[in-house]
């Protein structure tokens, strides 16, 4: 049975007594609400794998308190240190070189010898880290592929019997996955685009004396192991069909609204009236729940820009609306 608990002193404990005998426990970030496990202890992780029915070759994030114990876990590159101060605690995982005497198992970096570690702002998620003393392994809190969850309700509705735990902090505050960056490399790789912008990793790199220039990651170019496997391409998919780029409804259509476009449909959605990026990456996954929840046939999306939080914004839209 899963509890769901407000956070306290008291829920934080119980939480990290949980992880302790390799439970799983939900708990917010400032991303989406993560499905945490011990990530130093293999049976804890195989059953995030196993409660989310994750394809086994996808790593998992592990999330630590401070950004001197993640640089315990992984090799400190001159890139590395520039985005850890920059961003951290904050919605950034960077992707390290593990030590050699890194605690991590190995399931939950699926077997690579490359660690992606995060240290989050959330208050509740810096809470339990620090009752924890741990890493805790952590993917988005969803059955895999479907829609990330920016709610403890959404946690709840998806998997429900299957977490022992959800700690409840409210909506999430960016809506959206953290920004993945590849710091193993002599230059930074975007992984993965987030709630931190391209621009924003470029003038944190050139502050610090790093090369500013910020390579794309082609998601299949390292061989049989995708190198971000939540970059592939039916992702964040919604039971509805989904189409991009409307400007108008379409029969029985739920549509979702965005700046002028206005939503239509049985809950007339709007991503933001005013055109703030910020504002629709926040409203993103919960408003794809809700169209989603209504057994919309179609549920059709208002175009939005590219530039800034728009390229991450973008990136899953274009996941959800992929063929599967
Ligand atoms: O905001 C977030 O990042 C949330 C919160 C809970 O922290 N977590 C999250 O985890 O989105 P998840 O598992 O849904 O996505 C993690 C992504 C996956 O695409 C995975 O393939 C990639 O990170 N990843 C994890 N470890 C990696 C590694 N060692 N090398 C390359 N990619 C890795
Ligand atoms: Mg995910």
């Amino acid at each position: 049975m899963t509890v769901c608990l407000a956070i306290s002193d008291q829920s934080i404990a119980d939480a990290a007594a949980l992880l302790q005998v390799g439970k799983l426990v939900a708990f917010p970030t400032e991303t989406v609400y993560g499905l945490g496990a011990d990530a130093t202890d293999a049976a804890a992780v195989a059953r995030i794998f196993a409660a989310k029915q994750r394809p086994a070759f996808n790593p998992l994030i592990s999330h630590i308190a401070t950004a001197e114990a993640a640089f315990a876990l992984g090799q400190k590159t001159p890139i590395a240190a520039a985005l850890a101060a920059a961003f951290w605690p904050g919605p950034l995982t960077l992707i390290l070189t593990r030590h050699a005497e890194c605690p991590v198992a190995m399931l939950t970096t699926a077997g690579l010898d490359r660690l992606a570690v995060r240290v989050p702002a959330h208050d509740g998620a810096q809470r339990l880290l620090r009752a924890f003393a741990k890493p805790i392994a952590a993917p988005s809190a969803n059955p895999s592929g479907q829609i990330s969850p920016s709610r403890a309700e959404h946690v709840v509705k998806g998997l429900d019997g299957r977490v022992n735990l959800v700690l409840d902090g409210g909506p999430c505050e960016n809506g959206l996955e953290s920004t993945i960056v590849d710091c193993t490399g002599p230059g930074a790789r975007l992984l993965r685009p987030g709630g931190i912008t391209r621009d924003a990793l470029a003038a944190a790199l050139a502050t610090a004396g790093c090369n500013p220039e910020i390579d794309t990651a082609n998601p299949l170019d390292d061989g049989e192991k995708p190198v971000a496997p939540g970059q592939l391409t039916s992702h964040y998919a919604p039971r509805s069909s989904v189409r991009l780029m409307a400007k108008t409804q379409e029969a029985n259509e739920e549509l979702i609204g965005f700046g002028s476009v206005k939503g239509a449909g049985k809950l007339n959605l709007n991503l933001s009236p005013s055109g703030n990026l910020i504002e629709a990456a926040a409203n993103l996954f919960s408003m794809l729940h809700a169209a989603d929840a209504i057994h919309a046939k179609t549920i059709a999306i208002a175009p939005i820009p590219a530039d800034g939080l728009g390229e991450a914004i973008n990136d899953r839209l274009r996941r959800a609306a992929a063929p599967r």
